[in-house]
């Protein structure tokens, strides 16, 4: 194993401690590390994963080492480093590990690079960083390869356009796309941690409000939910009829924008597009109404119109709110219009990256067993993974389900009349 290159190893007692904590919410994740120490489906398997390196990852970095892995980590973005963490994994959890808060873009190739001169097996990203870099700088390493997985909605972009040019040359699973990843990560993580963020920077009453959700996608129906939950009116914006007729079937009002921009206390732009907010709705918005993006740029929300039209300037009211004045009329941008639920919030519970990683996991120990029979390509995670997450999902929660009769599944699976 190289050195590693975190910023301090006398860090590492204060991440144990946090890896700790995050570990008793990651029932599912704990329960496939102990089947991983006595089957050891990953010994001699050199495993690099750029990821976050967080609490969570951590664990999912220790369940790696008791599957038998030889496990290195360096990060998917210098700016979520944990530090302490960082040097428990590099102290005695036996995790190579380069990576430090804050590092400049030369260290984070270093880090990259460090990771890739160990001839990985198996790749875990979070946007591609890794396999993109082996494929575009160390081809030779592809021969051995078993594959890789990845984690986010941008890293497949990437590696399917990769996969387009036909020069993807290993498979890699679609860990993103998974129910169980996207049930929690995007449903239930976003729809808790964007309101999260809007009540630690506000610490708003939601109850008797009118939150405005535009983009009803799996992150707009987790955040209706549970704004509904805490008592607001929910409206829901939306450009797809499926969609909008899905949130009205759901019990929401369901109007356009420019219409909900008059009745909205607090408005959630999650589209994935732009400009989803703009002058022409700015001008109708309420005094002291709260303007809060939770897609992944900055650029749902105009900015440049909302600083063209204050004309009586800007004072930062609150730690995240930035309050413009409209000529009288004053809106409340949180956090510049970044990612409420991480730039306000701690982004995703521990929970919700049990079941991400589980099936990271998962997805690692099927490269081992079938990856020498995949096609390079992007490749579902197998549904049969997806229920067995969810199966350990339900155990832990205790939760029982029934199973079909014999004669319940011979029926379901004829083509016959009943008899
Ligand atoms: N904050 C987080 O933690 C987090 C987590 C997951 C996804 N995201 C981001 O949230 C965004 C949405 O993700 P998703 O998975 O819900 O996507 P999605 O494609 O399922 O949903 C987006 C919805 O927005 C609608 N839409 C597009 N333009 C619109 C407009 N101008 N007005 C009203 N509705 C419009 C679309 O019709 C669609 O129904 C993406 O940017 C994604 O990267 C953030």
């Amino acid at each position: 194993m190289a050195a590693p290159d975190v910023a301090d190893l006398s860090l590492a007692p204060a991440g144990r401690a946090r890896i700790a904590w995050a570990d008793q919410q990651m029932p599912v994740l704990a329960s496939i590390r102990e089947r991983f120490e006595r089957e050891r489906p990953l010994a001699g398997i050199t495993v690099a994963a750029c990821l976050h390196v967080t609490a969570e990852t951590a664990n999912l970095m220790r369940t790696l080492v008791a599957g038998g892995a030889e496990a290195a980590l360096c990060a998917a973005n210098p700016l979520s480093t944990q530090d302490e963490v960082a040097a428990a994994l590099a102290g005695d959890l036996g995790v190579e590990v380069h990576a430090a808060r804050g590092e400049d873009a030369d260290a984070y190739v270093r880090h990259v690079q460090a990771l890739v001169a160990r001839g990985p097996q198996i790749t875990l990203d979070d946007g591609a960083d890794l396999l993109i870099v082996i494929h575009a700088s160390r081809p030779d390493l592809l021969e051995g390869m078993l594959g890789g997985t990845e984690e986010t909605t941008t890293g497949l972009l990437r590696l399917r356009a990769l996969e387009r040019d036909g020069r993807l040359a290993c498979p890699v699973i679609a860990v993103n796309e998974a129910f169980t990843e996207r049930q929690f990560n995007d449903r239930h993580g976003t729809g808790q941690s964007a309101l999260d963020g809007i009540l630690r920077a506000t610490n708003l009453l939601l109850a008797g409000r009118t939150l405005v959700v535009l983009g009803y996608g799996w992150t707009g129906k987790g955040i209706a939910e549970r704004a509904r939950g805490a008592g607001a009116s929910v409206v829901v914006c939306e450009v797809d009829p499926l969609r909008a007729l899905e949130a009205r079937m759901q019990g929401y009002e369901v109007m356009p924008a420019l219409e909900a921009a008059e009745r909205g206390d607090i408005f959630i732009t999650v589209t994935g597009g732009r400009d989803v907010l703009r002058r022409e709705h700015l001008e109708r918005m309420k005094d002291g109404a709260v303007l809060a993006n939770a897609g992944h740029f900055d650029i749902e929300i105009s900015l440049q119109d909302l600083r063209a039209l204050a004309t009586g300037g800007m004072q930062e009211v609150r730690p995240l709110v930035e309050q413009y004045d409209l000529g009288g009329r004053r809106l409340n941008l949180l956090a510049q219009g970044r990612v409420v639920n991480l730039a306000a919030a701690e982004g995703h519970p521990a929970a919700v990256m049990d079941m991400s990683f589980a099936n990271q996991a998962l997805a690692a120990e099927e490269l081992v067993r079938h990856g020498a029979d995949l096609a390079p390509g992007v490749h579902p995670v197998p549904d049969r993974i997806d229920r067995e997450i969810a199966g350990l999902k339900l155990a832990s929660l205790d939760v029982h389900i029934d199973a079909l009769t014999a004669a319940q599944e011979q029926y379901l699976s004829s083509w016959g009349a009943p008899g």
